[in-house]
């Protein structure tokens, strides 16, 4: 069967006071309502619907590169009313209803919930708490049977009483929710069309209410302010070290790691406290990551080490190669097994051959360095006119003295030598050695400045 999956992101979200709309604050680097919209991508849903309401244009915005259908709920008249709202673009087969505020509901979860789902059946998710206020909870028959849902606000004191809960998430047929909707009222304490309200109307024409939880209650907890997005931050965080654990890599601190899209690593890879990782970033076997590092879609080759408070962004390391500290490697850093670069160094749009070093305090952008060259201390390429960027191009086993100036475009050919403090402007040839820098004079008989006395008024 096919399978339409409406999201509802048309709530306000007041508690988080905030300009932008509840379901855009990041988890874990993206947005909430894309960790859902991945998940049920990742389920194989044929359509997916996201109702918006409050701040709708910047979530559509934010979302205009997904391939979700917008539907449009101009008031806020409940989560029956949100669902309805989508019923237009629903297909023929199965529908599961999720929330842009509940971002780490998994999906092996759904999965298993959708597969209850058929004529005579409809499927839904519940969660048992401590402390269930503020839910709606499940009623259930003397066999047992969910039969309906009553939300917090409607229910009696011994209805309270009860702990299993609506997470909201359920799944039923399209024509199953076309019977439903429609008979949704408003009569109940807050006024609103209620999507749980369908459970008593599946119960009473005797379709059976499936029921199923969650692995952890996390996975359906909703965020509606900022302390909550924090503990599901920490917990997604810490769901990831311990997956990292398991396949072999050594935390220094798996409460001290934060990974914001993709980290794959090899075996013996070590991460000290404190670094980030965004986007894909791959470690090969045994590479190590000093404390405070951060790397953004980077690969870095086997062995390598890279230390303290460095910053990879879009970096190639092919094989074993030292980084930092406290050096920063910008998008296009391609540098083969063996190349070094030490402490205050950047990098951008750069390649290093197999062995080269820039050992300290450089810029190194828009070049190609040979194997084995040697960038002195304090040497920076000048590749900006002020207009235009321009090219440096450094042979094999090029020696560039240290504060050295090189003005793009130049070519410093292989094995040429380049003198510390130089300005190099033309090219150098092969094996040439090029110095432009003043000449030092030294006068023998100077008279060093003597100290004025000091006047008495
Ligand atoms: C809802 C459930 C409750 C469940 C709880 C779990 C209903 C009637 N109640 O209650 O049984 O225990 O979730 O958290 O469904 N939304 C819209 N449009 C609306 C109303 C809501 O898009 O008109 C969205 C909100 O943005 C939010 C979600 O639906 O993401 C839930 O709405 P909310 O009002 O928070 O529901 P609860 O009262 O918590
Ligand atoms: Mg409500």
């Amino acid at each position: 069967m096919a399978l339409d999956v409406v999201i509802l992101a048309a709530g306000q979200g007041t508690r988080m006071r905030s300009e932008k709309p509840k379901v855009l604050h990041s988890l874990a680097g993206k947005p909430m309502v894309r960790h859902v919209i991945d998940t049920a991508t990742g389920l194989g849903a044929d359509r997916l619907h996201v109702v918006i309401g409050h701040g709708g244009d910047q979530v559509r915005d934010s979302l205009a590169d997904c391939s979700v259908q917008f539907a449009l709920q101009a008031e806020q008249k409940g989560t029956g009313h949100a669902v309805a709202q989508a019923m237009e673009g629903l297909g023929e087969g199965k529908v599961l209803v999720l929330y842009g505020d509940v971002p780490l509901i998994r999906r092996e979860t759904l999965a298993a919930l959708l597969d209850e789902v058929n004529d005579q059946r409809m499927a839904l998710l519940t969660v048992t708490l401590d402390d269930p206020a503020g839910y709606g909870r499940i009623k259930r028959d003397t066999e047992g049977r969910a039969v309906a849902i009553v939300e917090h606000k409607d229910a009696s004191e011994a209805e309270r009483a009860i702990a299993e809960c609506n997470t909201g998430i359920m799944a039923m047929t399209a024509e199953q929710l076309r019977r439903w909707l429609p008979q949704l009222s408003a009569d109940n304490v807050q006024g609103e069309y209620y999507l749980t309200d369908v459970i008593a109307m599946a119960a009473g024409e005797g379709t059976v209410i499936a029921t199923a939880q969650p692995a952890t209650p996390v996975e359906v907890e909703g965020v509606n302010n900022r302390l909550q997005l924090a503990r599901l931050e920490r917990a997604y965080q810490l769901a990831q070290a311990e997956r990292l654990m398991t396949e072999g890599v050594a935390l220094a601190d798996p409460a001290r790691l934060d990974v914001r899209g993709h980290l794959q690593c090899g075996r013996d890879v070590e991460i000290d406290v404190g670094c980030v990782f965004e986007g894909d970033v791959e470690l090969s076997d045994g590479v190590r990551v000093g404390p405070y590092c951060v790397i953004r879609n980077s690969r870095i080759g086997a062995a390598s080490v890279i230390e303290a408070h460095s910053v990879l962004d879009g970096a190639v390391l092919e094989g074993k190669s030292q980084i930092g500290p406290f050096a920063r490697l910008r998008p296009g850093t391609h540098l083969a097994q063996g190349a070094k670069i030490g402490n205050f160094v950047e990098t951008k749009n750069a390649t290093l051959g197999e062995d080269a070093k820039i050992n300290h305090l450089s810029y190194v952008g828009d070049a190609r360095l040979g194997r084995e060259v040697n960038i002195g201390a304090g040497t920076i390429t000048c590749n900006y006119d002020g207009a235009n960027k321009h090219f440096t191009e450094i042979g094999n086993r090029a020696f560039i003295g240290s504060n050295t100036a090189l003005v793009a475009p130049v070519t410093i050919g292989e094995g040429a030598t380049v003198g510390a403090g130089s300005t190099i402007n033309k090219n150098v040839d092969a094996g040439a050695l090029a110095v432009a820098r003043g000449r030092q004079i030294g006068k023998s008989d100077w008279p060093r400045p003597q100290k004025t006395p000091k006047q008495e008024h």
